[in-house]
């Protein structure tokens, strides 16, 4: 059951980490079926950086056990209330980050942007940590706080196909939309988190000498197929019950930091 101030945090920031939410079982369980997953498709020699798998949740039961038996789903279904849930994509992804990767994301995108092919879209992000991100440089994901908004604002202004020429990334248009700065998302073994479609994000560096493991779900309301423009200029469409604690000031973004002089 979330409080009012953890659905106040998501309509802010666009995401919520929620601790120690799945149990060791639960984790275990997922943590052997990515070990087969690897073994039986290992990365290509010298593969370093993002390396990710997707495979239909029938054939990853165990991590799709993770998402609804710990009650990371029904956390996120509160968020939609009363609407509900389901995977978007038919794909759960287990993503990798292997070292050493040294990297520092500059600007985010999201996802399901590619130039020429119809918008891909989703309502919510949920992720279930398999390893311990709870410092910088651990293969952490990087998140925009608030950039829900600002892309929502973007999308007002420019229209909902706008980020499709620029693969999802604001920061590559003329004139190049600023999100803020952003920061690693710090999070342990057993953390989910629920993140905002829109929410801008990217991917971080590991120079930590273990290979960082996260399990991504796609998730959607049913019917997002036909909605999802009407999502973009709206990011409450789907989150009905975020309405009341949703900030009532326009998101405006930090300016770019200046090095010192
Ligand atoms: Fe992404």
């Amino acid at each position: 059951m979330l409080t009012d101030a953890q659905r106040r945090r998501f309509a802010a920031d666009g995401f919520l980490l929620l601790p120690g939410l799945v149990d060791e079982d639960l984790l275990a369980a997922a943590d052997a079926e990515v070990d087969a997953l690897v073994e039986r498709a290992p990365a290509p020699e010298g593969t370093v950086g993002p390396h990710f798998h997707f495979l239909p949740p029938g054939e990853l039961p165990a991590a799709d056990a993770a998402l609804r038996r710990s009650g990371a789903l029904a956390a996120a279904d509160e968020l939609v209330a009363p609407n509900h849930l389901e995977h978007a994509h038919d794909h759960i992804q287990v993503a990798l980050n292997i070292p050493p990767f040294p990297h520092r994301p500059g600007a985010p995108h999201i996802d399901g942007h590619r130039p020429d092919e119809p918008v891909a879209s989703f309502t919510l992000l949920a992720a279930v940590f398999l390893s311990d991100e709870s410092t910088p440089d651990r293969g952490n994901l990087w998140v925009w706080p608030g950039s829900h908004r600002g892309h929502e604002q973007l999308f007002r202004e420019r229209g909902v196909e706008a980020l499709k020429p620029v693969s999802g990334q604001a920061i590559l248009l003329d004139p190049p939309g600023w999100m803020g700065p952003g920061e690693p998302l710090l999070a342990r073994r057993g953390d989910v988190l629920l993140a905002h479609y829109l929410l801008g994000h990217n991917i971080g560096g590991n120079t930590s000498p273990e290979t960082r493991r996260i399990l991504y779900y796609r998730l959607a309301v049913p019917g997002h197929a036909e909605r999802w423009a009407d999502t973009f200029l709206d990011a409450l469409t789907e989150y009905p019950a975020l309405r009341d604690v949703a900030p009532e000031e326009p998101f405006v973004p930090p300016p770019p930091q200046r090095p010192a002089q």
